[in-house]
C-alpha cells in the first residue's frame, strides 16, 4: 500500500485515501516508502491507543524520516525529559497525575478556570474582524491560529511579547517531526526546537528565582511539585510547558479552521447556527469526527503483535489513521457524510483514547464553541470568498489549512431553509 502524505491527493482529499485503505480487506498495511505500518480500522486504532504496553509512545515525537547528521547533532543536545505524548510507564502515569492536577480537563473545570480567558481573547479577535466590513480576510492567521496561541499563553502565564517566536518554534517542530523538510531546513528547525526548549527552561527558572509562583499553569506545577523530585522534577515542569505550548496551539487551530470551513461551506449550516436552530456543541463534535485536526498519530510496537490477520514485528513504527477510523462504517452510519444531527459522532478518536487521552479536549471544544457563537452573533453575514482553493499543509499527523478566505459582512443575510435531517456537506478539494 502506498501513502504519500506530502504530495498528491492526500493534500487535497485525504478521505479518498482513507476510504481506499478501509475498503482493503487486510485492514493493516506496511507503507514501505514511509517505513510505517498503517492501522485504519476504528477497533484497531482504539486498541492501539489503549494498549500503552504493546504500542508505546517513546518515538511519537521523533521525526518520521532519517534526519541528516547535522540536524541530529543539534537534536542530541535537546535534553527535555519525556512527560506527555512521548512518555511511557512508569514516567507517564506520574506526569499524567501532575497534568491532571494542574491543567483543567473536565468541562466544568475548563469553564470555571479558562472560560473568562477564552471569551476575552475571542471577543478581541472577533471585534477586530467585525470592524473590517466588506474586507476579504484569511481566517487562518486572523483567527484560527491566533486564538489558541493567545489562550495557551494566558493559561501558562507566558508574556504576549513572545508570541511570534513561540509560533515560529511550534510551527517548526511540527514541520521537523511530521513533515518532510530538506536537510538545510532540518538544521534550522532543529536549532529552533533547541532554542524553544531553553526558553521553556528559562521560564521556569525565572519563576523559581522570582520566588512568586502565581496561579497560572507554571505556578501551579511548581506548587504541585513542592520541591520534591519524586513528584515532578524542575526539568519535567519545563517539559510540560514545552509540550503544552505546541499541543495546545496547532491542534485547536486545526479544529477552528475545520469547524469554520464546515459551517461556511454550506450556507444552510451557517444560517441554522446563526438562527440558533442548530446546537453548536453537536456541530463541533461532528467536525471533530469528520475532519480531525490530527488525522494520523504514531506508536512503536514493543513486541510482535497481530492486528486483524497481520503480524506487526516488535520495534515497528505505526501510523494510527484516526481520520480513517472516524469513517469506519462498522461504527458510523453513512460515515462520509457530514451530518451534525448524527448520534454517533461522540465515538470519534480525534482526541485519542486511553492513558494518553487529550488533556486539552475540554479547552479545545470550549474555544471552538465560543468562536462559532461569537462569530454568528457579530458577523452573521460572514461567507467564504468565491473560488476558494482548499488544500492542506504537507504533514503526516496535522491536517492544517493553508488558507480559508472569507468576506466580512456584519449584516444578517436572508434566511436559508433549515437543514435538520438533510445536512450533507463534502469539503471540496482544490
Ligand atoms: C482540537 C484540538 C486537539 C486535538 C485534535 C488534540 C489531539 C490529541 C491527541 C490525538 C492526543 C493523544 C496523543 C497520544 O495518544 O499519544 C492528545 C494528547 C494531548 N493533548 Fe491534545 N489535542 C487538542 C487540543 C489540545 C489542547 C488545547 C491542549 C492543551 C492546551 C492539548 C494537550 C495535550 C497533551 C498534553 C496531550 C498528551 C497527554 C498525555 O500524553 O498524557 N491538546 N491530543
Amino acid at each position: 500500500m502506498r501513502l504519500n502524505p506530502f504530495a498528491g491527493v492526500y493534500l487535497t482529499d485525504p478521505a479518498s485515501m482513507w476510504r481506499r485503505i478501509l475498503d482493503d480487506p487486510a485492514g493493516v498495511h506496511y507503507a514501505e516508502d514511509l517505513g510505517l505500518w498503517l492501522i485504519s480500522r476504528h477497533a484497531d486504532v482504539r486498541r492501539a491507543l489503549a494498549d500503552a504496553t504493546t504500542f508505546a509512545n517513546a518515538l511519537t515525537l521523533a521525526p518520521v524520516y532519517q534526519v541528516c547528521p547535522e540536524a541530529m547533532n543539534v537534536l542530541m543536545q535537546l535534553d527535555a525529559p519525556p512527560t506527555t505524548a512521548a512518555a511511557d510507564p512508569p514516567v507517564h502515569p506520574r506526569t499524567r497525575r501532575a497534568l491532571r492536577a494542574t491543567f483543567a480537563n473536565t468541562a466544568e473545570r475548563v469553564e470555571a478556570e479558562y472560560g473568562a480567558i477564552v471569551r476575552r481573547r475571542v471577543d478581541q479577535l472577533v471585534s477586530r474582524l467585525a470592524a473590517r466590513q466588506g474586507d476579504r480576510v484569511d481566517l487562518i492567521p486572523e483567527l484560527a491560529t491566533e486564538l489558541p496561541l493567545l489562550v495557551v499563553l494566558d493559561i501558562l502565564g507566558v508574556p504576549d511579547v513572545d508570541i511570534a517566536r513561540i509560533r515560529s518554534w511550534a510551527d517548526g517542530q511540527i514541520a521537523l517531526v511530521w513533515g518532510q523538510p530538506d536537510p538545510a531546513e532540518q538544521v534550522r528547525l532543529a536549532q529552533g526546537l533547541l532554542d524553544f526548549w531553553h526558553y521553556c527552561e528559562d521560564l521556569v527558572r525565572q519563576r523559581m528565582d522570582g520566588g512568586q509562583q502565581g496561579d497560572d499553569f507554571i505556578g501551579r506545577a511548581l506548587a504541585y511539585r513542592d520541591d520534591d523530585d519524586a513528584v515532578l522534577t524542575v526539568p519535567e515542569v519545563a517539559s510540560l510547558a514545552f509540550n503544552l505550548l505546541v499541543a495546545g496551539h496547532e491542534t485547536t487551530a486545526g479544529l477552528l479552521a475545520h469547524t469554520l470551513d464546515q459551517a461556511l461551506s454550506n450556507p444552510r449550516h451557517w444560517s441554522d447556527l446563526t438562527a440558533g436552530r442548530r446546537a453548536v456543541p453537536a456541530f463541533v463534535a461532528e467536525t471533530l469526527r469528520f475532519a480531525p485536526a490530527i488525522d494520523g498519530w504514531l506508536r512503536v510496537t514493543s513486541r510482535d503483535v497481530t492486528v486483524g490477520t497481520v503480524t506487526i514485528p516488535a520495534g515497528a513504527r505505526c501510523l494510527l489513521l484516526i481520520g480513517a477510523a472516524n469513517r469506519d462504517p462498522a461504527v458510523f452510519t453513512h460515515p462520509d457524510r457530514f451530518d451534525p444531527d448524527r448520534t454517533d459522532a461522540g465515538n470519534h478518536l480525534s482526541f485519542g483514547h486511553g492513558p494518553h487521552f487529550c488533556i486539552g479536549a475540554g479547552l479545545a471544544r470550549l474555544e471552538a464553541e465560543i468562536v462559532v457563537t461569537r462569530l454568528t452573533e457579530a458577523i452573521p453575514g460572514l461567507r467564504l470568498a468565491t473560488a476558494q482553493q482548499r488544500s492542506y499543509k504537507a504533514n503526516v499527523a496535522f491536517r492544517a489549512h493553508h488558507t480559508l478566505l472569507a468576506v466580512i459582512d456584519i449584516m444578517a443575510p436572508a434566511d436559508v431553509p433549515a437543514t435538520r435531517g438533510a445536512a450533507t456537506t463534502e469539503v471540496a478539494a482544490a
